[in-house]
């Protein structure tokens, strides 16, 4: 039976005997798994553990600066980096999924790089790669294996030599949550629904631009913030935001519009392996789309997904 606390005992006392007087750069990401990772390596060694956040311009709304200003209250030494030109940059003109996830993948590694330079003498990359993750990097299962594997397991360029730590190694993701529960991380960042690397990126079908992020951030905002208001959030494993590359025509007031389509996806799985469409409430999407096409300017109709994986995937990209 796992057991937290002596987990973390154990792992702070080997963590300790395994990086010694070295450092560790560790890239925090804002979900459980890094964070977990983190705060493991910072109860072993403290200011030797350097970790860098990177702003992307695909994170949700405000998430930035919410993560950081957290990251900063639990007494991480955390490093928030704003690269969000150079993803934008990188971004621009690409349609095609998988080459929006490669120029993202790309950029993470170069500006990750970057900063990792300037931390001088770091021996030790620490990672926040779980048990599945390991599975699934060493099995070949396709592109989203392929996908998740430069995101997490051997995310390392061959130009950094570091030597690689991994606390969460063993660990499935209920237990990752328990771990983070047993230090004191907040329960509401341990509840986060899973978010994918490249973002908002593969959320916006087509080319991005800054102010497509701008508008999904702000539908996404309702759309969370509503599952939370109505107690529906922790009954959903992964929640978002679609912006479809259609126009539809509406009315407002005597005149027409023909203005951006936006999609809500809720989702209910165990592993992401397989999901299926959550029955939110009608009441509830009433209320959400009224909001959304009310209080966000470009967009002028709702739909809600109601496909399941397989055949569908979560993500429509
Ligand atoms: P799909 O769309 O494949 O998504 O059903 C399954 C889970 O994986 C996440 N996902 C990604 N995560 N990089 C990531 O880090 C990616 O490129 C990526 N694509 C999908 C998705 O959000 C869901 O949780």
């Amino acid at each position: 039976d796992f057991t937290p606390n002596a987990f973390v005992e154990e792992t702070v006392e080997g963590l300790r005997q395994k990086i010694g007087k070295e450092k560790v750069v560790l890239a925090l990401s804002g979900g459980v798994d890094s964070t977990v990772a983190a705060v493991l390596l910072n109860k072993a060694i403290g200011k030797n553990l350097y970790c860098i956040f990177v702003n992307n311009g695909l994170l949700r709304k405000n998430e930035f600066q919410n993560v950081l200003n957290q990251y900063n209250g639990m007494g991480l030494n955390v490093k928030g980096v704003d690269a969000t030109e150079r993803f934008m940059n990188a971004l621009a003109g690409l349609e095609d999924p998988e080459k929006k996830r490669k120029a993202i993948g790309r950029v993470f590694i170069e500006v990750f790089d970057d900063e990792a330079k300037l931390i001088d003498d770091a021996t030790f990359l620490g990672q926040g790669t779980i048990y599945p993750d390991v599975i699934e990097s060493i099995s070949v299962k396709g592109p989203s294996a392929t996908i998740k594997s430069h995101h997490n397991v051997g995310g390392l360029p061959d130009f950094m030599k570091l030597k690689i730590v991994e606390p969460l190694r063993m660990l499935f993701k209920d237990e990752v949550r328990r771990v983070g529960a047993s230090l004191g991380i907040d329960p509401e960042l341990l509840g986060r629904h899973p978010f994918p690397g490249p973002g908002l990126a593969i959320r916006i079908l087509g080319d991005i631009t800054q102010e497509k992020v701008r508008l999904l951030q702000e539908v996404d905002a309702i759309f969370i913030e509503g599952l939370k208001e109505h107690g529906l959030y922790n009954k959903v494993w992964q929640a978002g935001a679609i912006l479809l590359p259609v126009n539809s025509v509406g009315v407002m007031g005597d005149e027409r519009t023909y203005e951006k389509v936006v999609a809500l996806r809720a989702v209910a799985s165990t592993d992401g392996m397989t999901a299926d469409w959550v029955h939110l409430p009608y009441e509830f999407l009433m209320e959400i789309s009224n909001k959304i096409i009310n209080k966000v300017k470009g967009v002028n109709r709702v739909v809600y997904d109601i496909s399941s994986k397989p055949p569908a995937t979560i993500e429509w990209e």
